[in-house]
């Protein structure tokens, strides 16, 4: 697997280092409040776990899995719930997981579905966000790095449904696609 890579851009350690950092920041930001952090599937679950590791405070957790992705490397623009959440969350201090913000489709959409749930707050994590490619207007209140405009696989991140288990991040050579 490791083969298919073209250039590491996160390593395990600054991914680490990533979510100590983040968690020290929704540590301070959450005391007090009724945090519920919401994962958005399938992406966010290995950064998620890493995450809530380090925030210090009572908080739960639930999964939202939706589609913007048809299997390829471009946003549709559609997308659609395949999975909502399980529990109310009038009032609670919500906090979105991602593990990318793109073009913003999907997000977008969460948000404005999730606000209308008339919660207390509503902010977004993400691990990795590409600015450049932003066509939705929002922004991640915590973002772990900014990378550039390329295709990246690993930590939950997949291309096709592959590579999210590989422990850091990295770029596919150009052959994969080709296959
Ligand atoms: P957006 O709606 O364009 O912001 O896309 C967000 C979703 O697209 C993310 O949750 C990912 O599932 C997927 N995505 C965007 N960029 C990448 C990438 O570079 N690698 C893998 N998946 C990506
Ligand atoms: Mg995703």
């Amino acid at each position: 697997m490791k083969n298919d890579l073209k250039e590491i851009l996160l390593t395990e350690q600054d991914i680490q280092d990533i979510c100590v950092e983040l968690g020290r920041v929704l540590t301070e930001d959450y005391k007090g409040k009724d945090l519920f952090c919401v994962g958005i599937l399938k992406g966010s679950v290995l950064f998620m776990t890493d995450l809530i590791k380090h925030i210090d405070t009572h908080l739960s957790i639930d999964f939202m899995d939706v589609s913007s992705y048809h299997g390829g490397t471009e946003s549709t623009g559609e997308v659609q719930i395949l999975k909502d959440l399980s529990t109310s969350i009038e009032n609670k201090d919500v906090l979105i997981i991602e593990d990318i913000l793109e073009t913003g489709t999907t997000l977008k959409s969460i948000t404005e579905l999730l606000e209308s749930r008339r919660v207390n707050s509503l902010e977004i994590v993400t691990l990795l966000d590409k600015p450049n490619r932003r066509k939705a207007d929002i922004e991640a209140k915590y973002v772990g790095k900014v990378i550039p405009d390329e295709f990246v696989v690993g930590y939950g991140l997949d291309y096709q449904e592959k590579y999210r288990n590989l422990p850091y991040i990295g770029t596919l050579k150009p052959e994969i696609y080709a296959h």
